[in-house]
């Protein structure tokens, strides 16, 4: 069998879908996600009715003779950048096509279409969490968020003695709490996306947290949102696996960590993802963990590194400008290749002063920046050092001498860290 990209062009219409459409966009996805419990009515309640994104203008369709054979959902986001700005993110998920009409370019139309349309929209940036990535990669994805996940008995944490300042939160308390994790996520200094509005006003009812803040009255200074989980290998116990650990005090982070130090009788385990690089295992009192293979040799396994973030910079310009910067004051030019958005590929005349890029035309004294829109991204969020792309070839700078600086410049806290619940 022989087919053909430019054969099935002409008559694929790729469009914004309609509740009509739903039918359509149920069996597509049935066939591209199987599940034992699929059910048509409940995958299109959930299309419809949703806290994540709008319906009507997020789902696209490709559409070919009249028949829905692939979708996309788009949602639009906001995210936190280095230096706690605000911008205008999209968030990728369920691209599917139906398996009779793979290999024939919709897949890549659906995905050249989303990142056109955040280009003109002005959108820097486009993220997702795809669990194909070889095939996101294709259209410029890079992956960028990185998580270290700990399964640990609270009895290895110290019970620090400012547990007794923590308080009980409700639902009450929202608004607090979003005040809360916001200037956490705004201190952090690094890219992380915004919960929306929606996210707060139904996952709290809905996952039945257990909120938990710092201090005991007053504004919050820390956060602890966690739910129980039933373990039922052996006699019935429980798990706290923790969604959020927001602490804007030392005295906080204490008073949370030794909340859970005290939750011993009521959990086996505290399950907890941070960023990579944070010293939890330093603090604990014990390296043994629940599992018994946690010892291999001597050395002790503490958890896992994960990779749940991808990233797409879809305006280069908006992107560059987008966030805040740290090192000396210079000029540079910046040259992307990026086969997918010919716009991005203009190369940038960027001036850093006092951590605030922005853009003219290039300055021929100017060092000069050759990427692909692929690093750029891993650059951009603070996920991949400039001097370690030269080392690995896929960054060249005209003045190599320069490469402390350009690494200084692009520098983060940490990589971007998603919690769990913020992917979507
Ligand atoms: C992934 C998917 C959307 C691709 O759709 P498609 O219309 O067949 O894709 P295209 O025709 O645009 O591209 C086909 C090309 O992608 C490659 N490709 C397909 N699936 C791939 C994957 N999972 N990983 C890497 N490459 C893949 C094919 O080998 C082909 O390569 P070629 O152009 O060199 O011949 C489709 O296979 C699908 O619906 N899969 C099930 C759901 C899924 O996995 N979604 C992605 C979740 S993140």
């Amino acid at each position: 069998m022989t087919t053909s990209h430019v054969a099935v062009s002409d008559d694929v219409q790729i469009r914004y879908a309609t509740e009509e459409d739903l039918p359509g966009i149920v069996a597509v996805y049935g066939q591209s996600y199987p599940s034992p419990d699929f059910q048509a009515d409940w995958v299109s309640q959930r299309f419809r009715t949703n806290e994540r994104f709008g319906f009507a203008d997020s789902v696209i369709l490709a559409e070919m003779a009249g028949q829905i054979v692939g979708m996309l959902i788009v949602m639009p986001l906001e995210a936190f950048t280095p230096g706690g700005g605000l911008v205008p993110m999209h968030g990728v998920s369920t691209l599917a096509v139906s398996p009779v009409h793979r290999g024939l370019g919709l897949g890549s139309r659906l995905m050249r279409w989303s990142l056109q349309k955040a280009h003109d929209n002005g959108v820097p940036i486009i993220s997702g969490f795809p669990y194909e990535y070889r095939y996101y990669s294709r259209f410029g994805y890079a992956a960028v968020g990185r998580a270290e996940h700990y399964s640990f008995t609270p009895t290895i944490l110290p019970l620090f003695p400012e547990r007794r300042h923590v308080r009980l939160l409700n639902e009450d308390d929202i608004a607090e709490v979003q005040v809360c994790h916001e200037t956490y996520h705004r201190q952090r200094g690094t890219l992380s996306p915004r919960r929306s509005e929606t996210a707060w006003q139904t996952w709290w009812p809905w996952y039945r947290f257990q909120a938990i803040g710092y201090p005991a009255e007053g504004p919050l200074e820390g956060l602890l949102l966690y739910e129980y989980k039933s373990i039922t290998d052996q006699r019935l116990q429980h798990e706290a696996v923790i969604r959020d650990f927001v602490a804007l005090t030392p005295a906080a982070e204490r008073g949370l960590y030794g909340y859970l130090a005290g939750m011993a009788d009521q959990v086996r385990t505290i399950s907890m993802a941070v960023p990579v690089g944070d010293p939890l295992p330093m603090l604990w009192q014990e390296q043994r963990l629940a599992d018994s293979k946690s010892v291999r040799r001597g050395d002790y396994t503490t958890g896992e590194t994960l990779v749940n973030l991808f990233l797409r910079i879809t305006h280069v310009p908006a992107a560059m400008t987008g966030r805040t910067y740290n090192g000396q004051d210079g000029q540079l030019t910046l040259a992307c290749s990026d086969p997918d958005l010919a716009a991005n590929e203009q190369a940038l005349g960027l001036t850093f002063t006092a951590g605030v890029a922005t853009i003219g035309a290039p300055v021929s004294a100017a060092p000069v920046l050759v990427c692909d829109i692929h690093t750029l991204a891993q650059i951009w969020s603070g996920s991949l050092a400039p001097s370690v792309a030269a080392r690995w070839g896929t960054l060249e700078l005209s003045d190599e001498a320069l490469l402390p600086w350009l690494d200084a410049v692009f520098a983060t806290a940490s990589p971007p860290f998603i919690p769990d619940y913020d992917t979507f």
